[in-house]
């Protein structure tokens, strides 16, 4: 009886110990491992914290092109880069008077050469086919991200990606806004049930049609859909290979937001874009 006793009480010592050994060796697992772990959160941690603070114009201005009135620095219009000689923006943009009153930003570089080609089809009073390439007399040298072009057969997002003007920043930061793409006939019809409250005569009515995308910000349409001055900016798909795909341009929208956003649908011009860079670049 004694001795039994004894055994499982030196076993129950011996189990004690294995316990403690393979806590301790937990417990150096941990160790070993804290500080890596600790480091990685904390790194996390300050990466989204420095991606949420530092979304402003350097995230895009290797891929955003501004124009700018040469005698203030006021931005007048936007564009964007589809290679290293062209850029796409809206036909309403102001077009260069005299080879210096309006330039190109496009990061910290500055373009003044350049040759402007306004869609042939384009209709100032209703915003038909609001788009112009601007082709730089010189290749763009240095890395810059360039955003792709559609497919032809492309099926367009449920959602898009705008990249637009912050509108507290007085034309300094961007910010991106998830934007609902509309079904055409729905924004056609909320249109035109709109238009005859619509005194300004530039707000009139203008029918929309198919190479056009309507978009609409359901979350927060008063602050966060385009606005004067977004014009040219672009609406994007992002892939999971990090590609920006140009699905359409800002065009115009309601001034107070109470309706969809009109903008370009790139995919219908596609044909047109080859044509001109077959013509223009050799
Ligand atoms: C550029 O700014 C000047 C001076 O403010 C103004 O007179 C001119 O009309 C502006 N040009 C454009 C294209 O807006
Ligand atoms: C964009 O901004 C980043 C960070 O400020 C800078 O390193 C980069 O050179 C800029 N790119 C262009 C094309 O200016
Ligand atoms: C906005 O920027 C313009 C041109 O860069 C400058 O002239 C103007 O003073 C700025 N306005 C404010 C309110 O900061
Ligand atoms: C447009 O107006 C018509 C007639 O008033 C109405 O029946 C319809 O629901 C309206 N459409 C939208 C999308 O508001």
């Amino acid at each position: 009886m004694q001795s039994k006793s004894t055994n499982s009480g030196s076993s129950t010592i011996r189990e004690d110990l294995e316990i403690n050994e393979s806590y301790l060796s937990f417990k150096k697992v941990l160790n070993f491992w804290k500080y890596p772990v600790i480091f990685l959160l904390l790194f996390c941690f300050a990466f989204y914290l420095f991606s949420k603070l530092n979304f402003n114009s350097s995230k895009y201005n290797s891929s955003i092109v501004h124009f700018k009135n040469q005698s203030n620095g006021i931005v007048l219009c936007n564009a964007n880069l589809i290679n290293n000689r062209m850029i796409i923006t809206s036909a309403h943009c102001p077009m260069k008077l005299k080879s210096v009153d309006i330039y190109l930003e496009i990061g910290d570089k500055i373009v003044k050469e350049y040759y402007e080609i306004n869609h042939p089809d384009f209709v100032a009073i209703n915003n038909k086919n609001d788009i112009r390439i601007v082709i730089m007399a010189e290749e763009l040298k240095g890395s810059y991200d360039f955003f792709q072009l559609p497919i032809d057969d492309e099926t367009l997002p449920k959602i898009l990606t705008a990249i637009l003007w912050d509108m507290t920043s007085n034309f300094t930061q961007y910010r991106e806004s998830k934007m609902q793409v509309v079904d055409l006939s729905k924004c056609q019809e909320l249109w035109k049930n709109a238009s005859s409250k619509l005194t300004l005569s530039k707000n009139k009515y203008k029918p929309i049609n198919s190479n056009q995308i309507c978009t609409w910000n359901a979350a927060n349409h008063e602050k966060f859909d385009s606005f004067q001055g977004d014009s040219g900016m672009p609406l994007i798909e992002k892939k999971w290979n990090g590609q920006k795909v140009l699905h359409a341009i800002v065009s115009y929208g309601h001034p107070k937001h109470k309706l969809p956003n009109i903008n370009t649908k790139i995919q219908s011009h596609l044909k047109w874009i080859k044509e001109v860079e077959s013509q223009y670049i050799k």
